[in-house]
């Protein structure tokens, strides 16, 4: 049988009619398409959970910056259908913008702490426009589950927490990032990178491994873990750093001391191309005093 296309919300209401009213259980995978390995895992793990899957692939424009990469994000409904297929997702919502922005939005979700910092602070309005779409599309499908990738980790918790705030009913599952054999993180944005680009693209997660180990082997200082990061970044002669920092992982928000479960998140540019990825780390205990 193949994928059901459906670009509007009562096209949405008609397909899922039936499996809604026999209480069957619907999971949402929220894309803006481009469907790679890491949506491939959330697909397969949303098949595992639920009755029914829907992928949602919209490119939201209104998330993306000034002389950022929305008209060059990648668009290929065609083989998405094909990939969504194949892994057995009952319907792509695939809209238009008239279909998500049929006015000018009054009301925009505003996210809190968990939006400052990190890509919060290197792209002002994101968040909130994340949240929001997250909310209509929620809204629009009604799933039972959401499920989103730990690659974006900051997104996760803005998610996590508006939901909660909201009292939206819906779980959020997160699942692991998705990464290829040599390390890197699945992104639809990796298909901007050339060859030489792509080699040096594994530097970020080189350095995120080094920050983690240092915390591994003791240091609670996020600066030392910092600094062997940053090393290791340096070393790399096409990458720059947008950020890199240690945070906790509920309010994405710098630690001054390493404790319990931190997140060591990064961002660097490689050419044109802004790429994100965060490892959890766990701080060993520290021995008490006898
Ligand atoms: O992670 C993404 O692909 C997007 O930010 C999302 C969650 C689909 C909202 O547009």
């Amino acid at each position: 049988m193949s994928v059901e296309a459906i670009e509007d919300l009562d096209g949405l209401r008609t397909f899922l009619g039936p499996a809604r009213s026999k209480g069957r259980v619907i999971g949402l995978v929220p894309t803006m398409g481009a469907l790679h390995g890491g949506h491939g895992a959330l697909i397969e793990r949303a098949r595992a959970d639920c009755d029914r899957v829907i992928v949602s692939i919209y490119v939201n424009p209104t998330q993306f910056g000034t002389g950022e990469d929305l008209a060059r994000y990648p668009r290929r409904l065609e083989d998405d259908l094909a990939f969504c297929e194949f892994r057995g997702v009952d319907a792509v919502f695939a809209p238009t913008d008239a279909v998500m922005y049929p006015d000018a939005l009054h009301t925009w979700v505003e996210p809190g702490v968990e939006a400052q910092g990190l890509c919060g602070e290197s792209r002002p309005g994101h968040f909130r426009a994340v949240a929001t779409i997250v909310l209509k599309l929620i809204h629009a499908v009604g799933p039972s589950r959401a499920y989103f990738g730990e690659k974006d980790l900051q997104q996760l918790a803005v998610v996590r927490r508006m939901v909660a705030d909201f009292n939206v009913p819906v779980e959020i599952v997160e699942c692991p990032t998705h990464r290829e054999p040599d390390g890197l993180a699945a992104s639809s944005r990796n298909g901007y990178l050339d060859s030489g680009e792509r080699e040096a693209a594994r530097v970020l997660y080189r350095a995120l491994r080094a920050a983690r180990q240092r915390i591994a082997d003791g240091g609670r200082d996020p600066n030392e873990a910092l600094g062997a990061a940053r090393a290791v970044i340096a070393s790399e002669p096409m990458a720059r750093i947008d950020y890199i920092e240690v945070v906790g992982p509920e309010d994405m928000q710098p630690v001054p001391r390493i404790q319990g479960t931190v997140r060591v998140a990064g961002a660097v540019w490689i050419g044109g191309t802004r790429l994100i990825d965060n490892v959890r780390c766990e701080a060993p205990r520290e021995a008490q005093p006898t």
